[in-house]
């Protein structure tokens, strides 16, 4: 994979990130759009969903990233390696998921990840923060009754932050007994995730499904 210089961050409030993306024709897009989807938000350079398509043939992935040229990228990747079940998109998933998730079709939307999303440590920059509790009422609206959110950090305070949004939701409940997961249920690690695990760093994990009725 082409690894490219890029800014390591950007701000989501900037004008420039308010506009709604240009979604595709999402037939044209998967060689099945029907199919289950997996939606991960916050894709980078999308090597983990990459390594999930190869591996997961009759599911469609479908990476989010706010960072264009890392989009670019990672469809020319997919390109090369000749998969139909996969595609990036640019834009800022909190100005843009509910017109996403309108354009794709009915009740695919199954799987949600959220991995090692930006901190925003400072507290004047907390709504720059990727999980706020309009993204998860938009997710329970899209998501598949029985569908599952996976979310992972490092970062306690923001891991934990997560958490609460989603298990004080009335649509979804935590799938399992502790607050965290011991490990990892995906049999693909995220590029953050090896940094953080080959530093002996905490990693909080947490899996949500949206309730029945
Ligand atoms: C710390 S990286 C983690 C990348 C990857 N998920 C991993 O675990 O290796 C967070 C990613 O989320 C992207 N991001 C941040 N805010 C975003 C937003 N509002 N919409 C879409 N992507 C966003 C960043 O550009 C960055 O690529």
């Amino acid at each position: 994979m082409v690894k490219l210089r890029i800014r390591q961050h950007v701000n989501p409030l900037a004008r420039k990130y308010q506009t709604s993306p240009n979604t595709p024709d999402w037939n044209l897009v998967y060689l099945n759009s029907q199919r289950p989807l997996h939606l991960d938000i916050g894709c980078a350079r999308g090597e983990f969903l990459l390594e999930m398509a190869k591996l997961i043939l009759d599911v469609n992935f479908l990476g989010v990233e706010i960072r264009s040229p890392l989009v670019v990228n990672a469809n020319l990747e997919r390109d090369r390696s000749g998969l139909t079940h996969l595609h990036y998109l640019y834009g800022n998933i909190n100005s843009s998921i509910e017109t996403i998730l309108k354009s794709l079709p009915a009740q695919v939307l199954q799987y949600v990840t959220i991995q090692f999303p930006d901190p925003w440590f400072k507290n004047k920059h907390r709504k720059r923060r990727v999980v706020r509790s309009e993204l998860v009422d938009t997710l329970a609206k899209y998501l598949v009754p029985g569908g599952i959110v996976f979310i992972q950090s490092d970062v306690e305070f923001l891991a934990t932050q997560i958490h609460h949004c989603f298990s004080s939701h009335p649509s979804f409940q935590l799938t399992h007994k502790n607050t965290w997961l011991g490990t990892n249920p995906l049999p693909v690690s995220t590029e953050r995730e090896i940094y953080s695990m080959v530093r002996n760093k905490t990693i909080y994990r947490a899996v949500f499904a949206k309730k029945i009725s």
